[in-house]
């Protein structure tokens, strides 16, 4: 176990060791063989910095908005899914932390602690995500949901309308509804600050989907199985007018990954898109977030602003998300490590690193004012 937590990875580390194999592997893993997950890291460290030196960089500030809301730093926490058992309470912790820091915070759909239950914890509004689901008035009714907690911005998810396979999630039984099976029990009896603190609270299952699950502990199914049943994979551009149609505020749509579907996202009235293989956890084969990135930006990044996630790990990968044109970065496995290993104090410290190592680097390219981070601080022979 690490004496001092000095980078995320040491947050993995003792992430592993205190949340439970099954949940862990969740967060960790991508899809099939995992190419396009490592493929998000390979580029980002393949992305080389360029130091300048005998510059004032003194005065140094890196707030920014993201989507119309004041930033600490050019980093939001992503949506992700049952972020809940990672931590008991983990999404009211995430979104705590968050508010503490000064960063957005995005609710997923597949939270375990409900719209409500995070909206009663925190002051700041939050974003919500939003996966579309066959039933749309029930789709309906989360987004009006949304809006009677004030969300700030809804963030339509477009790339996981069928789930890319996880073989790990499959290998070690994760269901929906998340139940204990004999097989992750002697795993969780050496877990027991886990086990304890979600025996105390009383989010211990989808806080947004009680009237989507399976009843009476009968039919658990598989999350692939669940997906199938619940969302809609007829979702086409189309639907975002019906989207627009409930929701009036901001709206972003999360999973691009090609210029093309950039444009019909912006013709189609988002106020941001974020750039997304969705963590490594879809298709699988596809490009890095970070290598499409120019593409996209050439494309309408004069029309929207454009996020990106997906490897995102470090300060210095933020300063080269935005190098290469996103006006900001969100992470997922990058706080839901903190989580895991600290609850609270875990995700303030996983920011707190990025906000350091972001800091940090910006000095050492010669750079003062995070909005003013260009194509200049990347070395280019
Ligand atoms: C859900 O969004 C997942 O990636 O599991």
């Amino acid at each position: 176990m690490p004496q001092v937590i000095t980078n995320n990875e040491d947050l993995r580390q003792l992430a592993m060791r205190r949340a439970p194999r099954a949940i862990f592997d969740y967060v960790d893993r991508g899809s099939y063989d995992e190419t396009t997950l490592r493929a998000n890291r390979a580029d980002f460290d393949a992305i080389q910095l360029r130091q300048r030196v005998m510059i004032d960089v003194d005065q140094r500030s890196l707030r920014t908005t993201l989507v119309g809301t004041d930033a600490s730093m050019p980093v939001a926490l992503a949506p992700t899914g049952l972020t809940g058992i990672m931590h008991a309470d983990g999404e009211i912790l995430a979104a705590r932390a968050a508010q503490a820091f000064g960063v957005p915070f995005t609710l997923s759909t597949m939270s375990i602690c409900s719209i409500e239950a995070v909206r009663a914890a925190v002051m700041q509004p939050f974003w919500f995500q939003f996966y579309v689901m066959r039933d749309r008035g029930y789709a309906a009714s989360l987004v009006e949901r949304a809006k009677a907690a004030q969300c700030s911005a809804l963030m339509l998810t477009a790339d996981l309308q069928v789930l890319g396979q996880r073989h790990r999630d499959l290998k070690n039984g994760l269901t929906v509804p998340p139940r204990l099976t004999l097989r992750n029990l002697l795993d969780i009896a050496s877990k027991p600050r886990w086990a304890l603190a979600m025996l105390r609270t009383p989010h211990k299952s989808f806080g947004n989907l009680s009237d989507a699950l399976p009843a009476g502990g009968k039919g658990l199914s598989t999350l692939s199985e669940w997906i199938a049943s619940q969302f809609d994979p007829t979702l086409s551009w189309r639907d975002v007018e019906w989207v627009r149609s409930l929701w009036p505020g901001k709206l972003i749509i999360k999973g691009i990954l090609d210029p093309d579907d950039a444009r019909h996202a912006v013709d189609a009235g988002a106020d941001a898109i974020v750039v997304s293989n969705h963590g490594g956890r879809q298709l699988d084969g596809a490009p890095s977030a970070i290598s499409v990135l120019p593409r996209v930006v050439d494309a309408v990044g004069t029309r929207t602003e454009v996020l990106l996630d997906s490897g995102v790990r470090s300060g210095q990968d933020v300063l080269k998300a935005l190098a290469l044109g996103a006006r900001g970065t969100m992470i997922g496995k990058a706080f839901l490590y903190g989580l895991g290993a600290m609850g609270q104090a875990g995700v303030t410290t996983a920011l707190d690193l990025i906000r350091k190592e972001l800091d940090v680097s910006m000095a050492l390219t010669g750079t003062r004012d995070v909005q003013a981070v260009g194509p200049q601080v990347l070395w280019r022979p």
